[in-house]
């Protein structure tokens, strides 16, 4: 029977017990907990066992699929025994504390686990029917082996936790490792990883105590690895904020050793040395209020903000502005003289010039210095007040502005007054200057502004009166952004410029002792009101003569001292400088010979420095291999007389030229075409010259029919370059006359000169250069309008002698001076005044229906 009893254990009877259903939680055998019980049926359950002796009850975890009705209703309850999972924890209530408004709360403690066999609702609660279950057993006696092992590696690794969590409470830690019961380690284990719902009830059903062990062991690898992580990365975190904590520490320290050492803070000593500045500078009375009312604000938003900065910048502008610093000038002409003589050759009339301008200046100043205004320095220095109005304003058109063609000195000139003055010199370009604020500066309002050129050009100087060049004062451009040229004229202007306000500074700064110079290289393109202030002063260019004197005074001694040459290192001949000037510069002025001459003394240099330190005499031939093949052949003049085509003298801002007039008739049309890039006055020329021929045809001994059948082409080569100006009248005329009459125009004869409808030579400008370039391109007559004649003594002398001038008043002259006859018959007719002619005839004209470029040419 005890055999019997021991194979087949008679079950234990079923007990009966009040129910707690939970959701969320299952209580583990061993395990305290809380928890809250609210619907009334659970009320009931937990109150009825609360009064029974032993304050035993069920535990057991809802199912998902009625924890969610459960959820989803107040009111709705655990109906079936399906509804709850069938294992389920015996507990005891160690406490029980009833909430306010209904809840109860409730200390459990977990027992041992149950089956659960029988719901019953009654009345008003829980009653289940259940079978105590034994706790996870080892399969075997071999496995304890197994079971200590697993029990001590959940240890371990517990311990690992403790020592990565350093807030992981010690009692905890004690209680995991004194345990000895492998279970109750796993279910605290358990409790501990708060697993969810299902996987805690799966650990409450295992049945195999090493299966629960290993489980848990898995389980709490993974907590320990994501714990390690989580302590690198907090780590890192951590050095971060320490080394920044480190860094400000230092500096607390560095602040304190500053002041134990008596030095001040950097913002402070900033602050000192601005206010010293101040209080040194003896700034006019309106900018030293301005400057006290910054540094009061700099004080204010500190010197490291950002509005620090611009207010810093602003001080330092105002407290180095030359105010009331004056150098004194040299106003001996004698000096002046013999300054512009050594910086520049020949230009006496600029010269002449310029003494005179400065001995007015001089006068002026001795007018001013006896002005009460103006006092002496405790230094010696003459000092004014800021803003006083000079007494006697200087008389418009006494700013000096030199002009013409580019490299004739202008620029140098002004260094040179400045020189010859004493005083400092700064050039402001105009070249390209549209916005306004260029030159009269930024509102402070704007990131990154700035004062204009103006006042940056003194600051530069420091002093108030230097020399200030504006150069190019014809390049000024005008756009959206304002009209430079008119800041330029309340500069110039006597009467305004000793206070202008410069919107960056935003205060008056007398400009009245400046010294301006302009320079331009074409007077019709400066606006006229600021013509009318200046002085100009004219200068043309030189004759080949004359640039091999620069040269060879003044240029190559220069290069060869920028080249770090001897004086005699580079010897020229005449002959080999005639070269470079003649085929490999073509300009008016001089700075492309200075160039050439620089890469020369380059070339020797390059000798010197290779042991070769001997002067070297450079011959023309050698010049193709230093400084390249011929940049420039002189235009050939045509050899060949043709009709039609006539050689006219243009003037252009590189100085003098010679220019072509081609002139042919076509077989169609009636009309005049035009090529060449003419400018608007130069198409008039060409217009007026046509209907003079026209007009005139039958003196001319034209056939007039040829104006009504035929068009006549004119064209002016070089096709790209533009031109413009009526001085081409005169040529226009001749090519026609040419063209019509078939009588060829002189191959050595240039000629210049404006037309009207009467028949009148109309006077030109620009007579020396014209009359040079003739000369270059190697013509030997010249014909001039009769009311040039006078324009001849500015030309060189050596250019001079070598041309002949014919001077005309009447178109007439002119064709007589320029038509040689008709050599093949028909012979020419003599008119009645006895000029040679050719009779109107298709045979001597040229044929219409050839080109002109296959004509016969005659001579
Ligand atoms: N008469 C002269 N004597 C000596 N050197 C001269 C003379 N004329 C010009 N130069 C020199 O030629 C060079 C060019 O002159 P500068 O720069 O003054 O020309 P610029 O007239 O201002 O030309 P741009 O119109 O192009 O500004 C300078 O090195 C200058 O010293
Ligand atoms: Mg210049």
């Amino acid at each position: 029977m005890s055999y019997l009893a021991a194979l087949f254990p008679v079950p234990k009877p079923s007990e009966t017990l009040p129910l707690l259903p939970l959701r969320d939680i299952v209580l583990l055998p061993g395990i305290t907990l809380p928890v809250v019980a609210g619907r009334s049926r659970s009320v009931a359950s937990a109150e009825a066992s609360a009064l029974s002796s032993e304050r035993q009850l069920i535990v057991a975890a809802v199912r998902p699929d009625a924890a969610a009705r459960l959820a989803a209703n107040e009111t709705a309850e655990v109906e079936h025994l399906e509804d709850l999972y069938p294992i389920a924890t015996l507990a005891t209530i160690q406490r029980m504390v009833r909430l306010p408004m209904g809840p109860i709360q409730l200390i459990l403690q977990g027992q041992e686990r149950v089956r659960l066999e029988q719901l019953h609702l009654t009345e008003t609660a829980y009653e289940v029917k259940f079978q105590r279950l034994p706790k996870p057993n080892q399969a075997s006696e071999a496995a304890s082996a197994t079971i200590q092992a697993l029990k001590e590696a959940i240890q371990s690794l517990w311990r690992e936790i403790a020592s990565l969590n350093p807030n992981f409470p010690e009692e905890v830690l004690a209680v995991l490792l004194r345990g000895d019961d492998p279970a109750e380690l796993a279910y605290q284990t358990c409790m501990l990883l708060q697993l969810e719902v299902e996987q805690t009830q799966a650990v409450l059903e295992q049945d195999n105590l090493e299966s629960l062990l290993r489980q848990m062991l898995a389980d709490l690898s993974h907590e320990v690895e994501v714990q390690r992580l989580r302590g690198e990365i907090l780590g890192e975190t951590k050095k971060e904020i320490d080394q920044q904590q480190r860094e400000f520490f230092l500096r607390q320290q560095l602040k304190k050793i500053q002041e134990e050492l008596g030095e001040l803070e950097p913002e402070t000593q900033e602050l000192e040395e601005l206010r010293s500045r101040l209080a040194a500078a003896n700034l006019p009375e309106v900018a030293e209020k301005q400057a006290k009312r910054e540094l009061a604000r700099l004080e204010r938003v500190g010197s490291s903000s950002a509005e620090g900065g611009v207010i810093r910048t602003y001080l330092d502008w105002l407290l180095e502005m030359p105010w009331n610093k004056i150098v004194q000038d040299n106003l001996d002409l004698q000096n002046a003289r013999a300054v512009l003589d050594a910086d520049h050759y020949g230009l006496s009339k600029v010269k002449d010039r310029i003494i005179e301008h400065l001995a007015t200046f001089r006068l002026k100043q001795q007018q001013q210095a006896a002005q009460p205004e103006i006092s002496l320095s405790p230094s010696g220095e003459r000092v004014a007040p800021a803003s006083v109005k000079p007494a006697q304003p200087m008389a418009v058109g006494t700013v000096l502005c030199f002009t013409g063609p580019p490299g004739v000195g202008k620029t140098s000139l002004g260094r040179s007054i400045a020189r010859a003055l004493g005083r400092p010199f700064e050039r402001i370009s105009l070249g390209g200057l549209r916005d306004e604020a260029e030159l009269r500066g930024h509102r402070r309002t704007y990131i990154g502004a700035m004062p204009g050129r103006i006042v940056q050009a003194l600051h530069r100087a420091g002093v108030k009166n230097p020399v200030i060049m504006l150069d190019e004062l014809d390049k000024v451009g005008m756009d959206y952004r304002g009209d430079p040229a008119s800041v330029l004229l309340e500069i110039l202007d006597p009467q305004q410029n000793f206070c202008f306000r410069d919107l960056y500074l935003d205060l008056d700064f007398d400009l009245s002792q400046v010294f301006f110079i302009g320079t331009a290289n074409d007077l019709n393109r400066i606006p006229a009101p600021l013509l009318d202030r200046l002085e100009l002063i004219e200068l043309s260019g030189y004759s080949d003569q004359e640039k091999e004197a620069i040269a060879l005074t003044y240029l190559l001694p220069r290069q060869l001292e920028k080249a770090g040459l001897p004086l005699d290192a580079v010897q020229l001949p005449p002959a080999t400088l005639r070269q470079v000037i003649e085929f490999y510069t073509r300009e008016a002025g001089v700075r492309r010979l200075e160039q050439q001459l620089g890469a020369l003394c380059r070339k020797v240099a390059v000798r010197y420095a290779m042991d070769q330190p001997q002067p070297l005499l450079i011959h023309p031939e050698q010049l193709e291999e230093m400084l390249g093949p011929k940049v420039f052949l002189r235009e050939e003049t045509r050899k060949v007389p043709r009709p039609g085509v006539a050689t006219g003298l243009a003037w252009t801002l590189a100085g003098g030229d010679v220019l072509f007039v081609e002139a042919v008739q076509l077989p169609k049309g009636k009309n005049l075409i035009l090529t060449g890039h003419l400018g608007e006055v130069m198409e008039e020329s060409a217009q007026i010259a046509y209907s003079y021929v026209w007009s005139h045809a039958a003196e001319l001994g034209i056939d007039a029919k040829v104006f009504r059948d035929n068009s006549i082409h004119i064209h002016v080569p070089s096709g790209a370059v533009p031109k413009d100006g009526p001085s081409a009248g005169v040529t226009m005329v001749t090519a026609i006359a040419s063209l019509l009459t078939g009588r060829p125009v002189r191959t050595d004869t240039a000629m210049t000169g404006e037309i009207n409808l009467s028949g009148e030579v109309l006077p030109i400008g620009g007579v020396r250069e014209k009359v040079m370039a003739a000369c270059r391109a190697g013509l030997r007559r010249v014909l001039l309008p009769v009311q040039n004649q006078k324009d001849l003594v500015d030309v060189p002398g050596d250019v001079c002698n070598q041309l002949d001038y014919i001077f005309c008043g009447t178109i007439e002259q002119v064709l007589q001076n320029a038509l040689l006859p008709v050599a093949e018959p028909p012979a020419p007719l003599l008119t009645g005044d006895g000029r040679p002619t050719t009779m109107p005839s298709r045979l001597s004209g040229p044929d219409p229906s050839v080109p002109s470029s296959q004509q016969p040419a005659t001579t």
